[in-house]
Formats: structure tokens, C-alpha cells, sequence
């Protein structure tokens, strides 16, 4: 069995999906890699080393296309490349099923098996698969340390005899994984931590990392049962606004990660909170790409209101590839070994199985 994977456009997107560590894994299941020329020299992975491996490289991505058995990708393929795909082919990615419903509806009129792993429930077994909590952990990360440097004052106390540098105060707003990895980042580099979220089972998390939470006071606990949010009452949504307000004017830095899966990020920091909050301080939107968290938030630019700069990136992750390459290729492999019948060396799509039934495109 034959699997692919094609360079991505590396404009927007500096991951792969195949690693050298993970060709040996697939070899010892013994699928043959074939992979697209230079798949990997931007982040400094050379052909040779995949060569070494025994994966095959390819010049033309249409060879590779039209015979692997799976293709594994991070975004959607481009419309040129959809048309080499056949019937029965296997694509898998992250492949925002949100944003690119039409052209994956049409991949799977032309009978090709889709499946798009932001889609993996949020179950035990299906951890080790999950791109959405490895991509949003380092996320989280990063955002802190991308802020930090846009921070014109030290981040810890320091207490010198030329005086005391107080520490910095960050507010995380929306405490799921990108948000506990930005609390535990900025409380290790030494700032004041708050946190705030609509699901109450957050607030121990956040507390177990040395953050305070603010509890927007009288609301119901917004949690969905798959431990998601739901979309905030207008009465939540004041009372939030009350207590950001008063609480924005003495933050250093904000980190925003506040998501509801498959809608526009709420608005929650908003116009009149940024003119109150100090020049200075710096806001890092993880929300940029699905509309933002704040009123002036534009991808991959640094908004300046105030004094406060307002900054987000189209794809954070592209600011520390090798490591959320190597996350992503090792979640995919979970997931490609889970299809893989072992015993009779084929894959299986068997939809009695829920991380298949709910991944796959319909
Ligand atoms: P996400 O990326 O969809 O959203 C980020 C955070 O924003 C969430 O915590 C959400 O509650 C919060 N939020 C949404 N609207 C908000 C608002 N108006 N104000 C403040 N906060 C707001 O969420 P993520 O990080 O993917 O996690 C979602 C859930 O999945 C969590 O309960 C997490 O514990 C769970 N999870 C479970 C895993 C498992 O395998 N069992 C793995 C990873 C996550």
C-alpha cells in the first residue's frame, strides 16, 4: 500500500504531514512512502534523509496523486490537485470541513473517502490523534512567548537595588488547551495569571495551574456535552463585559483563545475595554482567523489603539513548524494505524468504530 502526501503552499502552511521519524513507522507496517521533491527543506529536513528511509520522491505531485492509496495532508488540497484524485483514494487532513464543505462534498461525490481529523471526538482513545489539542497546546505557547516580545517591560518581579520591576499581568481569555499551555507558559516566565471561561469545569483546571479565575457571577456553567462551549446568553454576555471591563484596565498583556466549533469567535473584548486598558499592552488574538476576539483584531497584522497593540496570525503555527510537524505526523499515524487492519494488511473503514464514523466526511 502506497502513502502520499504533496507539498503543501507553503505560503500558508509550514507543516508537514509526514516526518523521517513516522516513515519508519509506516515502513514497519510496510507501506511505501512517496512524497513531493524538497517536501521538507524549509524546515531542514532534506529529501536525502527521507531517500535514506526508503521513501520514494517525486517531481511531479500528480504522479504521487493519482497512486497512493492514502494521501495525508495538513490543509486542503488545492483544486488542481483534487482533480488527480480517484475513486476509493483516501485523503485525510486537517481540513476545515467548516470553510471547505463545497469542495469536499464534491471529493466525496467522486466516491473518495475524506476524512478531516478536527472532527475526531474528544474521547480517551482518540487522544493520541487529536491535532486539535497537539496544534493547540504549542499554539497556546507561542502566542505567549510572540506577545511577551512585543511587551516593551520584563514579564517576572524583580526586585533590584535600583528598585522593583513589578511583574506583568496577563488575563487568558478562554481556558481550553491553547489557553491552559498560555497559563502555564506566562506563570513559568513569572507573571500574575487570570483566566476566565464560559465552562465552569475550567476553573479548577486554571487554579491547578497558579492562575486566578474570574467567574463571571449569576451565569450557568455553557458547557455542551461533548465539554465545548455554547454560544453565551446576552444576559452572560454583559455580565462578562462588566467584569472584563473593570479588570482589562490593570492587565498587562491578554492572551484571547475563546472558540465555539463551527461559528464566529465571540466578541469580547471590545472597543471601549481597549481605549481603557493601559499604552503598553499588548493583546494576542488566537481567534484571528475565525473573526477574532476583539474589535480591532486583524490576521497577521499589529493593530495599534491606544497605546495597545492588537496582534494575530493566520497560522501561529507556522512560527514553530518542526515541533507542530512532529506532533501532527504523530497524531496522524495514530489515526492512519487505527484504520489499518493489521491481520489482513488492508484498511478497514469500519464505521461501527466512532473516531472513523465521526472523521469521515459525508
Ligand atoms: P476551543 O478551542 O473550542 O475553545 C477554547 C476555549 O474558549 C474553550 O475553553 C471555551 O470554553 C472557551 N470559550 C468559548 N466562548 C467563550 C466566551 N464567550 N468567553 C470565555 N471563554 C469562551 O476548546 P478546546 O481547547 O478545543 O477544548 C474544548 C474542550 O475539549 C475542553 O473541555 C477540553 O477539556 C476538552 N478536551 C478533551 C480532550 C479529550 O480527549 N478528552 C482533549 C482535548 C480537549
Amino acid at each position: 500500500m502506497k502513502i502520499g502526501s504533496v507539498k503543501e503552499n507553503k505560503n500558508i502552511e509550514k507543516r508537514i504531514a509526514i516526518t523521517p521519524d513516522i516513515v519508519k513507522k509506516y515502513s514497519s507496517h510496510g507501506f511505501e512512502i512517496c512524497l513531493s521533491e524538497n517536501y521538507g527543506t524549509h524546515i531542514g529536513i532534506d529529501d536525502k534523509q527521507y531517500l535514506d528511509l526508503g521513501a520514494k520522491i517525486f517531481q511531479d505531485d500528480k504522479e504521487i496523486l493519482g497512486s497512493s492509496d492514502l494521501i495525508l495532508q495538513l490543509g486542503m488540497l488545492s483544486d488542481e490537485n483534487c482533480s488527480s484524485l480517484r475513486e476509493n483514494q483516501i485523503l485525510i487532513g486537517a481540513l476545515n470541513p467548516y470553510k471547505n464543505k463545497n469542495s469536499l462534498k464534491d471529493l466525496v461525490k467522486k466516491r473518495i473517502n475524506v476524512f478531516s481529523l478536527e472532527l475526531l471526538p474528544r474521547i480517551t482513545r482518540a487522544q493520541s490523534m487529536d491535532i486539535l489539542s497537539s496544534q493547540a497546546n504549542l499554539a497556546g505557547y507561542k502566542a505567549v512567548i510572540e506577545s511577551f516580545s512585543n511587551f516593551e517591560k520584563a514579564i517576572p518581579m524583580m526586585m533590584t537595588a535600583a528598585g522593583t520591576v513589578p511583574a506583568a499581568k496577563v488575563l487568558v481569555v478562554g481556558a481550553g488547551v491553547a489557553g491552559l499551555q498560555a497559563i502555564a507558559t506566562a506563570k513559568r516566565m513569572g507573571a500574575i495569571v487570570f483566566a476566565t471561561d464560559v465552562r465552569m469545569a475550567s476553573k479548577e483546571q486554571v487554579e491547578s495551574l497558579g492562575g486566578k479565575f474570574l467567574t463571571v457571577e449569576g451565569s450557568e456553567n455553557l458547557e455542551t456535552e461533548g465539554g465545548y462551549a455554547k454560544e453565551a446568553s446576552d444576559d452572560f454576555k454583559q455580565k462578562q463585559e462588566e467584569l472584563l471591563s473593570e479588570t482589562l484596565k490593570k492587565i498587562d498583556i491578554v492572551i484571547c483563545t475563546a472558540l465555539i466549533p463551527g461559528k464566529k469567535a465571540p466578541l469580547i473584548v471590545k472597543d471601549n475595554m481597549i481605549n481603557n486598558m493601559q499604552a503598553g499592552s499588548v493583546i494576542y488574538d488566537l481567534a484571528a482567523v475565525q473573526g477574532g476576539n476583539t474589535a480591532f483584531t486583524e490576521a497577521d497584522k499589529i493593530i495599534e489603539k491606544n497605546g495597545v497593540k492588537i496582534m494575530g496570525e493566520s497560522n501561529i503555527l507556522n512560527k514553530l513548524p518542526i515541533s507542530a510537524s512532529s506532533l501532527y505526523a504523530k497524531n496522524m499515524f495514530n489515526f492512519v494505524e487505527n484504520l489499518f487492519d493489521k491481520e489482513n494488511k488492508k484498511i478497514n473503514i469500519n464505521l461501527e468504530d466512532e473516531i472513523i464514523e465521526k472523521t469521515l466526511i459525508k
